[in-house]
């Protein structure tokens, strides 16, 4: 494996957001991240890096490939994990959030990984708690271990971000996807595009300081990379759009709007998709455009690597030792 054997990658010892992070500290995720492509690849994929540690999954909303690739990523590393199902718990009988997380604290995990439909409330948890935790999102505010994955794809393909145009399209004001690959793809010099409907886009989108387009249409001309946004109807809390039909006609991507960006654009998406509402599935499932299962298989060396990382700053024999 590269680097120093307990070189610490993540200064803080979490893992809350890409706003946060150094340019240092993404090249050192990504590049732990590539050993661990190359380690998923063999018939063996385990290593003993996280012998002895646990990790908890504590998922208070849903969520298919981020769940399942944390565990994935926590096996494979050999560490002890355990998935708490907040539906099972005490959390349906009214225990909240930081009472739940204090419980799970007292089994001494070495490392907590968080989804809650709160912005902050993996802030609050690290500050609450002694084990690292990392964020897996936090209402629409970050979702940190999916801008890395999109990045170590994106680095793949292109290289660098130096100068590579990218369009993040779609529900941008509901989306922790949008907000933390803003932040890291901006770090990294790549010029972010942001491309919705005005009621899609955040009241303060001007902050980020990159170009906003409402036209679709000419937000895609010119652009290396079209990252394309579900439409998060369970955040949405009255009529954003007039219908999704309509919807797909002006911001859908299909091959017609593809066509405008640069040739060779790439195509990715987080996912779960709506197809036929931000996506056509003709593109979708193009194999020589669309870069989404390969995201999904980065992001379990991604997790992977951020789990290595938050492991290498414990204290030997495990954070709580006492
Ligand atoms: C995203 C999420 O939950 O923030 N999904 C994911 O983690 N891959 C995006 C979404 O739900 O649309």
């Amino acid at each position: 494996m590269r680097g120093a054997a307990h070189s610490p990658i993540l200064k803080t010892g979490h893992l809350l957001g890409t706003q946060l992070l150094s340019v240092e500290e993404i090249v050192g995720l990504l590049d732990l991240a590539e050993d661990y492509v190359t380690l998923n690849r063999t018939a063996e994929k385990k290593t003993s890096v996280l012998k002895g540690c646990t990790l908890i999954n504590l998922f208070f909303e849903a969520s298919t490939r981020t769940q399942s690739s944390f565990e994935l990523a926590g096996k494979r590393l050999g560490a002890d994990v355990m998935n708490m199902s907040v539906k099972s718990s005490s959390v349906s009988k009214g225990e909240t959030l930081l009472d739940t997380a204090t419980t799970l604290n007292a089994m001494r995990p070495d490392i907590l990984v968080v989804r809650h439909q709160d912005s902050g409330a993996a802030e609050l948890l690290s500050r609450k708690l002694d084990c690292s935790v990392v964020n897996a999102g936090d209402g629409a505010h970050e979702h940190p271990t999916q801008a890395l994955l999109d990045a170590l794809t994106i680095r793949r393909h292109r290289g660098s971000f130096e100068g590579l145009v990218v369009a993040i399209c779609g529900d941008i004001a509901h989306s922790r996807v949008a907000r933390s690959n803003i932040h890291l793809l901006s770090k990294m010099g790549a010029r972010v595009r942001l491309i919705a409907p005005r009621t899609l886009l955040p009241a303060d989108a001007e902050r980020f300081g990159v170009e906003i387009f409402t036209d679709m249409r000419k937000g895609l001309e010119g652009v290396d990379i079209v990252m394309m946004l579900r439409l998060q109807l369970e955040r949405m809390t009255g009529a954003f759009v007039p219908s999704t039909r309509e919807y797909f006609r002006f911001f859908g991507l299909d091959r017609e709007k593809l066509a405008l960006a640069k040739p060779g654009a790439l195509v990715m998406h987080p996912g779960p998709m709506n197809r036929g509402v931000e996506i056509d599935s003709v593109v979708a499932d193009d194999i020589d455009v669309s870069l989404i299962h390969e995201q999904v298989e980065m992001g379990v060396a991604i997790r992977m690597a951020v789990l290595d990382a938050l492991a290498r700053g414990l204290p030997r024999g495990g954070r709580n030792t006492p």
